[in-house]
């Protein structure tokens, strides 16, 4: 096994794209990071950089402490699974998932071994004589998996490797990767623009968005002190409510663009200043019509999702466009009106100019 260090890596193409620009992050030996972020923002470009399927513009990529820049793809001891797991069609799924170690000379009693426990691992036994061809999206996919798991690299790299399975078994073998990590250790950089998948694996979080890191935490730090608006509404479903405002002078209130309606909240000690230009951020599932909390809006309800668990109701503050996530059973109806609450401590702050960093958040003020 072995770490996985990136340090200023960045990608230019030919036609002038900068898929990444400058990305330093490192996995320890036996760590699971995900990296996450919207389509396009540089995840693959990084994962095959780190694999050597790409050159990189500049920068460095250290496995084991080793600088492996100049090392073909073969010799860099990783395991990739790719977004579009590439099988050799004219081989059984047995014979794809032995190609690897039998270019390694492993014995034949091993091979076989290792190939029917990640058969079993992955429920693809009875698919062991058939060719790609012959399966469906979803069972390619899994022999990709299984073509890396019956390795024993140093490290894994996956490219979205449950993308094109049924919810049902997206789950299933989501499961099935934390627990062979649990029980293998192996270094793994794991790429997925899916955040429940980025929470549930990662043991950090990578978030990636045009080819820049904006912050690398833990899941749930991820979500209670997103560094700045990108993480925060990226992270969380439905996605964190944004209102534009200000920051008054006394540096205790925000004040909303529109209805000039004022929410306490507390900057640090010494920021009081001139009133700056600020964007308030609150969680869809911390609303409440508990009128207990500081109101925070008297709103018309445009829509309501009864989901079971949960009811989504969606609604305008200030001309924008909201969420909040009240119990499956909350009395509300379209077009009703609906008072809306907000504990004091459930709010964050950012900047008003990009990339929107935190200024200050409820949870923290009162630390
Ligand atoms: N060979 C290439 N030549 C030029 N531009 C490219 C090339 N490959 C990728 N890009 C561009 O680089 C950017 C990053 O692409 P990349 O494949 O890394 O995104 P991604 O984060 O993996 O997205 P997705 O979630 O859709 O897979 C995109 O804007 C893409 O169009
Ligand atoms: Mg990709």
């Amino acid at each position: 096994m072995a770490s996985i260090r990136i340090q200023d890596l960045v990608k230019r193409f030919e036609n002038g794209v900068e898929a990444v620009q400058g990305v330093t992050l490192e996995v320890a030996d036996g760590e699971f990071v995900v990296l996450v972020g919207p389509s396009g923002c540089g995840k693959s470009t990084t994962l095959r950089m780190v694999a050597g399927l790409e050159e990189a513009s500049a920068g460095d990529i250290f496995i084991g402490g080793k600088r492996v820049n100049d090392v073909e793809p073969g010799k860099r001891d990783i395991a990739m699974v790719f977004q579009n797991y590439a099988l050799y069609p004219h081989m059984t799924v047995r014979q794809n998932m032995s190609f690897g170690l039998k270019m390694r000379h492993v014995s034949k009693a091993e091979i076989q071994q290792r190939v029917n426990d990640a058969a079993a691992i992955l429920s693809i036994e009875s698919l062991l004589e058939r060719r790609p061809r012959e399966l469906s999206g979803g069972q390619r996919q899994r022999v990709a998996v299984g073509r890396a798991i019956v390795r024993k690299p140093a490290a894994y790299l996956f490219d979205e490797p449950l993308s094109n399975l049924d919810a049902k078994l997206r789950l299933q073998m989501r499961k099935e990767l934390a627990q062979i990590h649990q029980q293998l250790k192996t270094t793994t950089l794991y790429v997925t623009h899916d955040q429940v998948e980025a929470m549930t694996l990662g043991q950090r979080i990578v978030v990636m968005n045009e080819g820049i890191i904006q912050q690398v935490a833990t899941p749930m730090k991820l979500y209670q002190e997103p560094a700045n608006r990108f993480v925060a509404t990226f992270i969380g479903s439905p996605a964190m409510n944004i209102l534009p405002g200000k920051i008054l002078e006394n540096g205790q209130q925000f004040q909303t663009r529109n209805s000039r309606t004022t929410y306490p909240i507390r900057m640090p000690a010494n920021q009081a200043g001139p009133a700056s230009p600020a964007l308030l951020g609150f969680r869809p599932e911390h609303l409440t019509l508990d009128a207990s909390h500081p109101q925070i809006g008297a709103i018309e309800v445009d829509l309501v999702e009864r989901l079971g668990d949960a009811s989504l109701v969606y609604f305008k503050l200030e001309d924008q466009n909201c969420t909040a996530r009240l119990p499956g059973n909350a009395a509300c109806q379209q077009g009703e009106r609906l008072s809306l609450h907000l504990p004091k401590d459930k709010w964050h702050l950012f900047s008003a100019q990009s990339p929107h960093e935190v200024v200050s958040r409820g949870c923290s003020a009162g630390k």
